[in-house]
């Protein structure tokens, strides 16, 4: 992951957790988005604002009063200190959401962070779909800068996780034949 990231500036990394932490963030997630899932927004703050045109899912953040979802960022925060000491990237902190796409539902080409706005960094994607079949679609294209060549395209399997930097790859989700779930998520800089 490390070797990935610092030579491309991505990394795919499947098997991420174990099983059994696996089943249970399933479980959660789905019991959670099922009670909370609301239309998720576009920028920040005063600006935000709701465009079904850019983006379709539906979105819970994680609280970690829910115990999967404060393992799961256990994990992520494990993550953050071992890629400062080997990547030196200064991350600073970590927020993330489940996110549900339901069938036909997309997110357009977009970049997670604005370069000069020194606040998100790194973006991560995991995916909980079960039995995800390649034909059922809702890849996760990555671009390179030029925001047309493509550097990567991601199946969303069941427990793979997706680095890649923030402010470099403009990236978008394909619409699905059936429901998509995952927990997508930033590490900010001081
Ligand atoms: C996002 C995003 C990608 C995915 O939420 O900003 O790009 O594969 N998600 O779910
Ligand atoms: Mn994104």
């Amino acid at each position: 992951m490390i070797r990935q990231l610092a030579d491309q500036g991505f990394a795919v990394i499947d098997a991420f957790l174990p099983a059994t932490q696996l089943h249970a963030l399933q479980q959660s997630a789905q019991r959670i988005l099922a009670a909370q899932a609301k239309p998720a927004g576009i920028g920040r703050g005063p600006l935000r604002e709701l465009d079904s045109t850019v983006r379709q899912d539906h979105i819970v953040w994680l609280e970690v009063e829910d115990q999967c979802s404060a393992g799961f960022l256990d994990c992520m925060e494990r993550l953050r200190q071992q890629l400062n000491q080997q990547l030196y990237l200064g991350l600073f902190s970590y927020e993330a959401h489940f996110a549900c796409y339901q069938p036909g539902a997309f997110y357009r080409k977009h970049l997670d962070a604005f370069k000069g706005e020194r606040n998100r960094r790194l973006s991560t994607v995991f995916y909980l779909n079960a039995e995800w079949q390649p034909q059922a679609g809702g890849e996760l294209m990555i671009y390179h800068a030029d925001g047309t060549s493509v550097a990567a395209s991601v199946t969303p399997l069941e427990n793979r996780l997706v680095l890649f930097m923030s402010e470099e790859f403009p990236h978008e989700v394909l619409p699905a034949t059936r429901q998509r779930l995952s927990i997508a998520g930033w590490f900010r800089g001081a």
